[in-house]
């Protein structure tokens, strides 16, 4: 059901160089990686220097090394072009005419730490990027991995409300490293290619907010005992936490992210580029449930979110993890949605 990640660099013509790249894609994208110099941006700017679909890399963050990270990637021998933007002042030019903003920028966090606990900095790092996609490009694309994702969506909607700009189909944030997780695991478990093996996983990116739907793996789950499923589904939820305390104040998941952005952004283009049936799961804009932002899978098409799938059929343990998810999601988007009204 889910699309799978990158297209492998060897399907395009790399060997007959860029003039050829062209007549493999039908059209050229701009994307941008705002917080490009970090531990999730840079291995993310890498991969998406091979995707076939990305003719221009912006790579945009406040670190002083981020024109040599342009400069070292744009070796590379794949066709797009890369970009260097260093600080406020040079962002509007990197985010002028994007297709797709990736937003990895924001501080990460450290033992002890809840997401939550990265609003008070991240928030208005995420506010001020919208409000440049907002005059620069205002019909992009923005995929929001800056951590807590379920605030910081509700943030970059109200900032492209009041610019008068917002489409809820071009705000999405990133929850695909959770699907990632699931599928990696299962993949475990059961003895297969977890690259198999499709899981959709809803709510929102923190804690109880994360909800595996494991009734709905394919295949199913080869776990018979309920305490086994509920031993699975707290691992995914407490995942990044595992990520966290093994980096031991090193930060938070950079390369799995990186890998699942690369993923998430790649799917958003290829809807852009008219592919049918792109399936991923994002956290967007959403009548499915309470909630006004709600994750679940979601069709990518050429204006973004062509389609909210919705998240079918839980079974009774699922329920009930929806029905503890939804207090802290909404708690979650009021916090976000009364900083960006502030
Ligand atoms: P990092 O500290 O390694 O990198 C963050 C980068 O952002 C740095 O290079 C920093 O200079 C840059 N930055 C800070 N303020 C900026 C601004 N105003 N404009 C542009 N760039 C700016 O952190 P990281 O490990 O890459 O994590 C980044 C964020 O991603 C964190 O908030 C983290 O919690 C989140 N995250 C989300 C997921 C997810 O599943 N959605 C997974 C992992 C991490
Ligand atoms: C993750 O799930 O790995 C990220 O949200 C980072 C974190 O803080 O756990």
């Amino acid at each position: 059901m889910f699309s799978r990640a990158l297209k492998p660099v060897a399907a395009v013509a790399v060997q007959n160089g860029a003039k050829n790249f062209s007549t493999t894609s039908q059209r050229n994208y701009k994307v941008v990686v705002a917080g490009a110099s970090g531990g999730i941006g840079q291995p993310l700017s890498l991969l998406l220097k091979q995707n076939a679909l990305v003719t221009h890399l912006a790579l945009y963050d406040l670190a002083p090394v981020t024109p040599g990270v342009a400069c070292d990637l744009s070796h590379m021998d794949t066709p797009a072009k890369v970009t260097g933007h260093k600080g406020p002042e040079q962002l509007a030019d990197a985010i002028k005419g994007a297709d797709l903003v990736v937003i990895p920028a924001g501080v990460p966090r450290k033992p002890g730490m809840t997401r939550d606990d990265l609003f008070n900095t991240n928030a208005s790092i995420v506010r001020d990027l919208a409000n440049v996609v907002a005059s620069q490009a205002p019909k992009a694309i923005m995929a929001i991995i800056t951590n807590p994702v379920n605030s910081m969506v509700p943030i970059a909607s109200e900032v492209l409300k009041k610019a008068g700009v917002y489409d809820p189909k071009r705000v999405l944030g990133v929850t695909t490293l959770d699907v990632v997780r699931a599928c990696a695991f299962i993949g475990e478990i059961n003895g297969v290619n977890p690259t198999n093996v499709s899981v959709p996983v809803i709510g929102g990116h923190s804690g109880v907010t994360i909800i595996p739907v494991l009734s709905q793996s394919q295949p199913a789950v080869k776990l018979s005992d309920q305490g086994k499923i509920k031993a699975l589904t707290e691992r995914i939820q407490e995942a990044g936490t595992e990520v966290v305390k093994a980096k031991a104040g090193g930060g938070s998941a950079t390369l799995s992210m990186a890998y699942a952005g690369a993923r998430l952004a790649g799917s958003v283009l290829r809807g852009l580029n008219g592919e049918s049936n792109v399936v991923e799961c994002a956290y967007v804009k959403s009548d499915i449930t309470e909630a006004a932002y709600f994750a679940n899978p979601v069709v990518l098409g050429k204006n973004g979110v062509e389609k909210n799938l919705g998240y079918g059929k839980l079974n009774a343990y699922e329920q009930e993890l929806l029905k503890a998810a939804m207090p802290e999601l909404l708690k979650n988007i009021k916090t976000g949605e009364d900083f960006a009204k502030k």
